[in-house]
């Protein structure tokens, strides 16, 4: 099928190549000269796994790009619309470029074609694409509007794409959702993980994934209320990590006895600094402003925000129990990127620590894999960056983990500990063993578990960061 991606953005790239990958032809609108150019000279814009490999394979073949609206439109069959919904001051998703690329569809359809949306909307934005399209001329009978959420997690986009747990269509229209079954079918029939070039089939993956059907209003609230979920998920778990710290039970041990429960499950269970990104956050309030516009106020989604942000500041707090005074203090960081896999730092909660840190009057070296560049453009030359996870240690009061990179969780402990200042760790992502770290002379600080101290080290009360007053 002939497919119009508009926006290569993280959703619109990885859908196009992934559509390009499933045997369509697949042209890739957007209007970012220097993207596209970077596009067009070979280059992938996002560190995303895979991608490289599938724009490599179907540049200039499957996948063109272009930005020609309106030509694109007319050479094709659905046009997937994957343009930005940047939230606007009021926390509410704002849609004007949905609004001004339905304007551009409306003056090139020129026989049927569906129009799908595949950014994260609110509910009733089909309902208004499909107005402001009639508006602008196209005929009732020549186009349809369907709803696609995806489910794509940063890092994993192409993975989570071809291999996902449920593919999501909202069509009203029977001849709509034919459309739709007919570009997911390499997937839904099996034959494309039958290819001997498929992108390799992750861990717990099912194949064929099922096809879920919907009204677009459905499908529209799918997306916002998956999204909560999870984010509230993130916080209970957070919520629960701060009550075993105040009675010193383990909360690792915590999820193994209720994520083994099936209907609770054990993913996104994980505690830590809080979640960040630019969906959670984003949707959360998104999906806050439909709520109150539809008449519900939806407080547990208040709720899940502010623990949220409590995380972070709780995790700010143990920084300064464990170092006392934190001006001129010199602190190494690993990780800026809001989850480890990503270049992205968009809502991370280690940039908002790194902030937080640098009001204190810390100096901070930081080391990521993948965020330094972005790093640099939010804050300057107030924080060094080092080349690896060792020389952002180097000399350092204490070392802060904040985000859940591979890599940082098996450093080489002898060679961190002689070059640090104190062997001291605060980990936001519970990367270590608290035994294995006082065990190899660290004082090791987590969440939501006791912290460990040094064998050389006192555990007089204020040696505790996390205040745990154990009953007895
Ligand atoms: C999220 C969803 O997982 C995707 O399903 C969805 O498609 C996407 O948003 C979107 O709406 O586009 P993403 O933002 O890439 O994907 O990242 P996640 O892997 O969900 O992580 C979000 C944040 O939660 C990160 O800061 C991560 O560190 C944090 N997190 C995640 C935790 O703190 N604990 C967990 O157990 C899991």
């Amino acid at each position: 099928m002939r497919i119009a991606v508009i926006g290569s953005g993280y959703v619109g790239l990885v859908a196009g190549a992934c559509f390009a990958d499933l045997g369509h032809e697949v042209v890739l609108v957007d209007n970012d000269q220097q993207k596209l150019a970077a596009l067009q000279a070979g280059r992938c814009p996002i560190h995303e796994q895979f991608l490289p490999e599938l724009l490599d394979r179907h540049r200039g073949q499957r996948l063109q790009f272009t930005d020609n609206l309106q030509e694109a439109v007319r050479s094709s069959a659905a046009i997937f619309v994957a343009v930005g919904t940047p939230p606007t001051d009021q926390g509410d998703a704002d849609l004007s470029y949905v609004e001004s690329v339905a304007r551009e569809i409306s003056g090139a359809i020129d026989g049927y074609k569906i129009v799908v949306e595949k950014s994260t909307v609110p509910v009733y934005t089909s309902e208004w694409v499909r107005k402001i399209i009639l508006r602008n001329g196209a005929p009732v009978d020549s186009f349809d509007v369907a709803s696609n959420p995806e489910f794509l997690r940063e890092g994993t986009g192409v993975t989570d794409f071809l291999y996902p747990d449920r593919i999501v269509v909202g069509a009203d229209s029977e001849r709509c959702a034919a459309v739709m079954r007919e570009i997911y079918a390499p997937m839904t029939d099996g034959s494309y993980y039958k290819k001997h070039d498929a992108i390799p089939r992750p861990d717990r993956a099912q194949t064929p994934p099922p096809i879920i059907v919907t009204s677009t209003k459905s499908a529209e609230l799918i997306k916002h209320a998956s999204n909560a979920f999870l984010a509230m998920k993130i916080s209970f778990i957070n919520a629960v990590s701060s009550i075993c710290e105040s009675v010193g039970a383990n909360v690792q041990q915590v999820c193994q006895g209720i994520g083994t429960d099936s209907r609770i499950g054990p993913r996104f269970l994980n505690p830590g600094i809080g979640y960040g990104g630019s969906c959670f956050p984003k949707d959360l309030m998104a999906f806050r402003a439909v709520a109150r516009e539809c008449g519900y106020d939806f407080r547990l989604l208040d709720e899940v925000i502010r623990i949220n942000e409590e995380q972070r500041h709780r995790f700010l707090r143990k920084i300064r129990n464990a170092l006392w005074t934190l001006r001129g203090k010199r602190i190494g960081i690993l990780g800026l990127a809001f989850k480890g896999g990503t270049d992205d730092i968009r809502e991370s909660p280690a940039i908002l620590l790194v902030q937080s840190l640098l009001q204190e009057g810390c100096h901070l070296c930081a080391y990521d894999p993948a965020a330094i560049e972005r790093t640099r453009e939010v804050v300057g030359n107030k924080v060094e960056f080092a080349t690896n996870a060792y020389d952002a240690a180097a000399g350092a009061d204490a070392l802060l983990i904040l985000t859940d990179w591979e890599e940082f969780a098996t450093l080489d402990l002898s060679e961190l500990k002689r070059k640090m200042r104190y062997p001291i760790v605060i980990d936001g992502r519970n990367l270590y063993l608290p035994e294995t770290m006082a065990a190899r002379g660290f004082s090791y600080y987590s969440v939501g578990r006791e912290p460990a101290l040094a064998d050389n080290q006192s555990t007089r009360a204020s040696d505790n960061p996390q205040g745990a007053t154990r009953k007895a």
